[in-house]
């Protein structure tokens, strides 16, 4: 302790008090000063240091005796503003302020600093104050941390709110109970309630039983698989399309389940209209597919009774007239070519009508109708053409065996038009209760696009028509690898 500078009176009394206090060894202000790792330091009125613990040396180095405090602590010129060693001695009262010093090794530390006196006079005025410092840089970089941390948690549970009502969505956090943990503005309006209200409620008593226990196995499974989900339900005329989203917990457990109403009533209001339409245009289709067929009938019947009667009588007159002409060889060969232009004509009129209206569809049923079919085409556009038929064929309604005959017709038209194919398959036959037909080539194909087109009437009017007659036309192309047409008519309706 001490300096080698001479003293004045009063500082000579003050270090002889502290020389005296610290020779009582390891008992009272002397076992203190060793035990604390807090720096201390007895400071004199005039802002002297008198003496400094071990700690403080660390800090500060060991030549602190005999400067100011603020010039050791704070490497400045003048006392600090306000100064709790200055205040310790105006009111003899302990006093507390936090700090930034740099110490020796350059770093910048934080100090609770607390000053009080601790040697007096004989008239009880303080003598010198001791300054206790406590080094709190870790506390403090903690606070910073933990402050930061809460701000950037309140600045995302800001952002989740914004965007929890930023959704037309109705948005729910589950817990396992299926307790609402948060909820947005959007879902409680739905039931006519709070937010706050909401929070804390079990979901599953807001809905109908039976829409209750599905969203409740659809919960279930979400936190049993972690799987997202979804369902379509519909509740008081609302349609909502929902999906149940799972959320993780640090141990990739499922600790919620977030769910995200949508509604679609209008979406489905629409899709209905849309449904509605679409089934009155098929019916108007199939109303005018009839009346088709019906004149197609009519029309093919009128010429073969009226044209294809005339014809057989002129045929019959003209050998007549031929047998008569005797020897006259130019008339007998006109009579020839009469004769033969007949026999072209009749065969025009069979291929009209067999066109209009095939022979034997309302005869000797579909299976052979579709063979006539297949051999013509085969005959007509020189492509190799099978039919295979393995099953019965009797019973399918006029319907059934119309609409299978005209797609089978449109198919191989499409075959000969835009396949280039070699070969071409048609099989009549019965699976799972339905009668079905298929139509294979083995051309250039198509791609999806050529497919939907707009303007692909055929194609539409493949499915439309297997469609109206109750069934279904699957159409599938790949460029270069053929094309195959498959259509199914349950039985039930044939
Ligand atoms: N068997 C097929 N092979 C290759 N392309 C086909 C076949 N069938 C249809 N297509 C393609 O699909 C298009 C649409 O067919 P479709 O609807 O019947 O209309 P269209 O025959 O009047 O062109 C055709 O233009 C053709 O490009
Ligand atoms: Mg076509």
């Amino acid at each position: 302790m001490g300096s080698q500078v001479a003293k004045p009176v009063e500082t000579m009394a003050v270090s002889n008090e502290i020389t005296r206090l610290l020779s009582k060894g390891g008992e009272g202000f002397a076992g203190i000063c060793r035990a604390v790792t807090d720096h201390m330091s007895v400071i004199a009125k005039n802002h002297d240091i008198l003496w400094v613990n071990d700690v403080a040396k660390c800090y500060f180095g060991r030549d602190l005796v005999g400067k100011k405090c603020h010039a050791a602590y704070h490497g400045a010129y003048q006392p600090c503003s306000p100064c709790i060693v200055e205040s310790a001695f105006a009111d003899a009262g302990v006093h507390e302020h936090e700090t930034v010093v740099v110490v020796a090794n350059g770093n910048k530390l934080n100090f609770l600093c607390t000053a009080s006196p601790v040697i007096f006079d004989e008239d009880g005025r303080p003598m010198a104050v001791i300054e206790i410092s406590r080094d709190i840089t870790r506390q403090k970089k903690m606070e910073r941390e933990r402050t930061l941390a809460s701000e950037s948690l309140q600045k995302k549970e800001r952002l989740t709110r914004a965007m929890l009502e930023a959704t037309t969505d109705a948005v729910v956090l589950l817990d396992p109970d299926g307790i609402i943990v948060e909820s947005n503005l959007e879902y409680a309006c739905r039931f006519n309630r709070t937010r706050e209200d909401m929070i804390g409620c079990v979901i599953w008593d807001l809905f109908p039983g039976p829409i209750a226990e599905k969203r409740k196995a659809n919960v279930d499974s979400v936190f049993e698989t972690g799987r997202p989900t979804t369902m379509l339900d519909e509740r008081d005329g609302m349609w909502n399309y929902t999906n149940l989203h799972p959320v993780f917990d640090s141990s990739e457990k499922v600790s919620h389940v977030a769910v995200f109403a949508h509604d679609i009533t209008d979406l489905k209001r629409i899709g209905d209209k849309l449904e509605q339409s679409r089934e009155r245009l098929r019916n108007l289709s199939d109303y005018i597919e009839t009346a088709r067929e019906r004149e197609r009938t009519r029309i093919a019947r009128e010429i073969h009774d009226d044209l294809g009667q005339v014809l057989t009588a002129v045929k019959i007159d003209v050998a007549w007239i031929k047998k008569r002409l005797g020897l006259d060889a130019g008339a007998e060969k006109k009579a020839l070519g009469i004769m033969d232009l007949v026999d072209n004509a009749i065969r025009s009129v069979q291929r009209i009508t067999s066109e209009l209206r095939p022979p034997l569809l309302n005869d000797i049923g579909l299976g052979a109708a579709l063979e006539w079919q297949v051999n013509d085409f085969a005959k007509r556009m020189g492509i190799r053409a099978e039919f295979k038929k393995n099953c019965d064929d009797h019973g399918l309604g006029e319907k059934t065996s119309v609409t299978l005959f005209r797609i089978c017709q449109e198919s191989l038209t499409n075959i000969a038009r835009h396949s280039r194919a070699s070969g071409a398959w048609v099989r009549l036959s019965k699976k799972k209760g339905a009668t079905v037909l298929e139509i294979r080539d083995n051309g250039i194909g198509m791609s999806h696009e050529t497919m939907t087109r707009d303007d692909a009437f055929g194609l539409m009017g493949i499915r439309e028509r297997a469609l109206t007659a109750g069934g279904t036309a699957e159409i599938k192309s790949t460029s270069g690898k053929g094309t195959r047409v498959v259509v199914r008519i349950p039985c039930t309706v044939s």
